[in-house]
């Protein structure tokens, strides 16, 4: 008998985390399996959940009275209850007739316990979906049986094959509607079938059912004589899951933290991503490449002589060999690839375009890197399938891209291994997480490019003109007097005998940044160009100086991060807005107030002042040469 889980009232039939926990300890013995249900507004998706809730008694009986008023209340006809009310239960969802986010609900059954993640239909909810569907082993791609494939059908399918799916239930639903019309139903299918070998899903289990009436959903319906596969909850109940698959691939885990409580035990603990592990075994330490043999399997609950796919251990080595965490333990041969150049698919889950070139974490498994993302190779409308030429990827968006890593991670292809393949990238800044995406494979081209270990360091470089290299990255508004005062800065230093090199806005755009505008994206690039060329002048031993507006925070710090230490002097020149405006050197202001300039920063362009720079020179207290003469003074300080 399935155990009833605490819920406070149906309107909130999800679970708090407690409630989980004591759950999935009651049902330990129990295999999980997670699904997803997609479904457009009316397809009965609602329906169908809380069929599944309801049969395998997983509601109080008070909530059993509270939708049985509720369902008075708004109208259901006959004695059926109308289990949406049950799943529908937040009530601004019930006005609005959808359903936003992702809610996980949970149930048990003799054999198998459930966790099915709600996601709504609507196209512009794709982050929703890909989000409930990133840990799911099989999906239930609803149908309702009088409209046939929709859209929705073939995006929810899509995006279930993308995320690595491989268990598809076809539910043809509201058979009751159209009569158990075998014929139509058989149609259906054979629809389904051309679409979706044509996306690359191999095999789906088609099943006609009702939720409203029952049919084919806990027990074979009378009212399908000629359906011959299996019913829904037996299917969910026996089907493979992608852990068993897991436990007989390749060992790998991915190390989460080294445990050393004292100095006699040193262990590796982590989450086991793939395989089987025993004491005695040889494992590979990656990126390091070293070797070991395990020595022991550590539990809370004692030495195991094995562990599979799905636990967390601790494995000691019998080797003192380096290891830490985002490291990669893996079985000797056969471990997985190391590179820094991809190519991914990605999904766009921010409200601010991707901007290519910006630096963000990128999170795979343990490891964290910086990595920045090429605009797209090509956009995939998730409606038709079709690729669409892209130069960026908003909210929503799934495209392919290449991207790079600041130093070589460990991976898989997503589709040998969805820990090791798939990755988030995170908003430096704000800490949101951005994108969802899945590695295709490495670039050859990282393989191939080394790096040359050159005689002449930078070192000697810099000792030979008798200073330290620094970039005095200047940034401000157009027209805020950056230029100016940073040539004067050049003079008094080159008066002195230093060294300098001053990159400035306008002109670098004239030359090595022609192909530059002003989008938000072509300042990024601009600036990470910038930033290269500041890098390589401080390597040959220069003062650099840099006039550019430089808008956004992220890339003053990504160059700020290309720099050693102390060599990055951030100097804002602080004028305001309205000061800038008035003396209009350039005549651009006006220019982008009566709308003949598009993208003008402090107009229609946002300027990110810095938070902490080095040096901050306030215009309305400071000539010219007063603020030149100080930034000196803090330079050679
Ligand atoms: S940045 O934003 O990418 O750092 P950058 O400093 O290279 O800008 O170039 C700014 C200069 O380009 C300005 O001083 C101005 O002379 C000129 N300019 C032309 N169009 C714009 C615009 N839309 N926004 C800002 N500056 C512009």
């Amino acid at each position: 008998m399935a155990t009833v889980v605490k819920s406070s009232s149906y309107q909130t039939q999800d679970l708090i985390s407690e409630d989980i926990d004591a759950y999935l300890e009651q049902h330990q013995h129990k295999t999980l399996l997670r699904f997803i249900t997609c479904g457009s507004v009316d397809d009965g998706k609602s329906t169908l959940i809380g069929r599944l809730l309801y049969d395998s008694k997983m509601i109080f009986e008070d909530q059993l009275a509270a939708l049985e008023s509720d369902s008075k209340r708004i109208g259901t006809q006959g004695q059926n209850i109308d289990f949406a009310l049950l799943v529908d239960g937040l009530a601004a969802e019930r006005e609005q007739g959808i359903t936003i986010d992702v809610a996980y609900r949970f149930f048990a059954t003799e054999k198998r316990k459930f966790i099915v993640a709600d996601t709504p239909g609507h196209e512009q909810y794709t982050r929703n979906m890909v989000t409930g569907a990133s840990t799911a082993d099989l999906a239930v791609i609803l149908v309702d049986a009088r409209k046939g494939l929709l859209t929705q059908t073939r995006r929810h399918s899509y995006l279930a094959h993308l995320i690595g799916i491989r268990n598809i239930v076809l539910a043809v639903n509201k058979m009751d509607l159209i009569d158990y019309d075998q014929a139509r139903y058989d149609a259906i299918v054979e629809d389904y079938k051309a679409f979706a070998a044509s996306i690359g899903i191999a095999a789906f289990t088609p099943i006609p059912i009702s939720g409203f009436v029952g049919d084919n959903i806990t027990s074979r319906s009378e009212n399908t004589p000629w359906h011959f596969g299996p019913v829904l909850m037996d299917h969910l109940e026996t089907v493979e899951l992608d852990l068993t698959t897991a436990r007989a691939e390749r060992f790998r885990m991915p190390v989460q933290w080294v445990n050393r409580p004292n100095l006699d035990f040193r262990g590796f603990s982590g989450l086991i991503a793939a395989g089987t592990i025993r004491p005695g075994d040889t494992v590979r330490v990656l990126p390091s490449g070293r070797t070991s043999t395990v020595g022991r399997i550590v539990t809370k609950n004692g030495d195991l002589t094995s562990a599979v796919a799905g636990q967390s251990v601790t494995l000691t080595l019998n080797d003192e060999i380096d290891c830490s965490r985002g490291d990669v333990l893996s079985i000797a041969d056969n471990p997985p690839e190391v590179a820094d150049q991809f190519e991914a698919t990605i999904v766009w889950m921010a409200d601010e375009a991707m901007l290519p070139g910006r630096s963000y974490w990128l999170k795979l498994a343990t490891q964290t890197v910086t990595a920045s993302v090429h605009a797209p190779k090509y956009q995939v409308n998730v409606n038709t399938m079709e690729h669409l030429a892209a130069k960026t990827l908003e909210l929503n968006a799934i495209g392919v891209v290449n991207l790079q890593t600041e130093r070589p991670i460990i991976f898989e292809s997503y589709d040998a291994n969805r820990t090791l393949g798939g990755f988030i990238l995170v908003d430096k800044m704000t800490n949101a997480t951005v994108a969802a995406g899945m590695i295709h494979f490495a670039l050859r081209r990282a393989q191939n490019v080394h790096w040359q270990a050159l005689d002449v360091t930078r070192d000697k470089h810099a000792s030979l003109k008798n200073q330290k290299p620094a970039v005095l990255w200047f940034t401000g508004l157009s027209g805020a007097g950056k230029s100016t005062i940073a040539n004067l800065v050049e003079k008094k230093l080159v008066h002195m005998n230093r060294h300098t090199f001053l990159l400035d806005g306008d002109n670098i755009r004239h030359g090595l940044n022609r192909d530059l505008g002003f989008t938000d994206a072509d300042r990024v690039e601009n600036i990470r160009r910038v930033g290269e060329v500041a890098k390589l002048m401080t390597d040959a031993g220069l003062v650099v100086i840099t006039a550019f507006i430089s808008p956004f925070r992220a890339e003053r710090q990504m160059v700020r991060e290309m720099m050693g230490s102390g060599e990055f002097i951030e100097v804002h020149i602080d004028t305001p807005l309205a000061d800038a405006e008035a003396r209009d050197v350039k005549g651009l202001y006006k220019k982008a107030r009566s709308g003949d300039l598009a993208n003008f920063t402090g107009i229609d362009s946002p300027y990110e002042a810095p938070v902490r720079p080095e040096i901050r020179i306030d215009t309305t207290l400071l000539t010219a040469e007063q603020a030149a003469d100080l930034i000196v003074e803090e330079l050679l300080k």
